[in-house]
């Protein structure tokens, strides 16, 4: 049976909604829908232009109002749809939820999706009647958009990753936060760095002084000074384990989330009746406004010559990108500041390591607002849409 387009949209002025709507404007999926924008404030009000009859803002809290929608997408974020989820599934709606809140993810019924790597898993689900679809963690999808190939193929006996997160994983405040403290750093040292003979060790000096006494308000979003700094830890503790030689023990839940989603966007491991990919490594906060970045350690299952591996990754997707292994094309295309507001994935620095032969390294950047968020969540409108 073809899906309805009634199609509700909540959390469409945050950063993530804001990012979606612009590439769902790009994308012209407005004119294979009909939007009902929905409000947790101001409901009553005018919709945006791009409403064509459904022109008031509807309660994101009315189970009746959401219960018209065909499907509802929502990044209006986690606690929205603890909230709101199990009262309109309760209520009978038989809608597809899209959602990119990490709350459902790991539920039995929900896929994560990430089409250009997944659809099988995907396709799968919708045959069996599979109805929420949830948009995976950022740094998960960036790196499978990435090296996704290498999972396909079967080469990946296991991976580490260490990423290095940009500030608006956190959330639009914690880029404010990150940008205002630069801003007072700096302010704290302009007469010196614009005098040429001032001494580079007092400016440290002054610096460092200005990082410690940062007040509470000035670092209320991430805890402790961003700028000029790095902060090792990403999301909760989750307290895995009992004591120091258990895997897991003293994970971040960003980084238990590593193994977790990976093996569950592939279709893999625990639930799906085979051996999870071990996925393991350390997450840390940088001053970086919103592209995730990674270098990833492989151990593959055999010998695979770069040549073939760098070959595999470009043939993926259309938005993966090798980047040669040298200098001057590193520094060019795989920064946070080449890759931000773009769709490109590029992956560079692939190279054996001195580990042995299947030893791989890499090193891979994503706009983490694109496919780490909203790209993956209209790509889901479409295929229902051609379902
Ligand atoms: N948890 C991610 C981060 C963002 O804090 O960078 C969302 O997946």
């Amino acid at each position: 049976m073809k899906i309805g387009n009634l199609v509700g949209l909540v959390g469409w002025r945050g950063m993530v909604g804001s990012v979606l709507i612009d590439r769902m404007q790009a994308e012209g999926d407005f004119a294979l829908i009909e939007p009902v924008f929905f409000s947790t404030s101001n409901a009553g009000g005018q919709a945006p232009a791009l409403a064509k009859n459904e022109t008031t803002l509807q309660d994101a809290y009315n189970i009746d109002a959401l219960k018209r929608c065909d499907i509802i997408i929502s990044a209006q974020g986690g606690d929205y749809t603890t909230a709101v989820f199990p009262k309109l599934r309760a209520a009978g709606w038989a809608g597809h939820w899209i959602d990119a809140a990490s709350t459902l993810r790991m539920e039995k019924d929900a896929v994560i999706i990430l089409d250009p790597v997944n659809m099988p898993v995907i396709q799968t689900a919708l045959s069996q009647g599979g109805k929420n679809w949830v948009g995976g963690n950022c740094t998960v999808s960036c790196m499978l958009m990435g090296v996704g190939a290498l999972y396909k193929a079967g080469l990946v006996e296991w991976m580490s990753t260490q990423t290095y997160q940009a500030a608006s994983g956190g959330g639009a405040q914690h880029m404010r936060e990150l940008l205002t403290q630069y801003g007072t750093l700096n302010a704290e040292v302009k007469a010196l760095l614009d005098d040429p003979k001032s001494a580079i060790l007092e400016i440290d000096r002054l610096v460092i002084a200005k990082q410690r006494s940062l007040s509470a308000s000035e670092t209320a979003n991430f805890g402790v000074p961003l700028g000029g700094s790095l902060i090792p830890w990403i999301d909760k503790d989750l307290g895995i384990g009992k004591n120091h030689d258990e895997a897991g023990w003293g994970q971040s839940k960003e980084e238990w989330k590593g193994m977790a989603e990976t093996n569950k966007i592939l279709g893999q491991g625990e639930g799906f009746g085979s051996t999870a990919i071990p996925v393991d490594g350390f997450c840390v906060r940088v001053g970086a406004m919103r592209c995730h970045s990674q270098a990833l350690t492989f151990k593959l299952k055999k010998n695979v010559p770069s040549a073939d591996i760098e070959a595999m990754i470009a043939a993926d997707n259309p938005w993966v990108k090798v980047v040669p292994n040298t200098r001057e094309a590193t520094i060019k295309d795989l920064t946070p500041v080449a890759v931000t507001g773009t769709m490109t994935i590029p992956v560079g620095r692939i190279r054996k390591l001195a580990m042995g032969p299947e030893y791989v390294g890499a090193f891979t950047v994503g706009d983490q607002l694109l496919w780490g968020a909203a790209e993956p969540l209209r790509r889901m409108l479409r295929i229902l849409l051609q379902a």
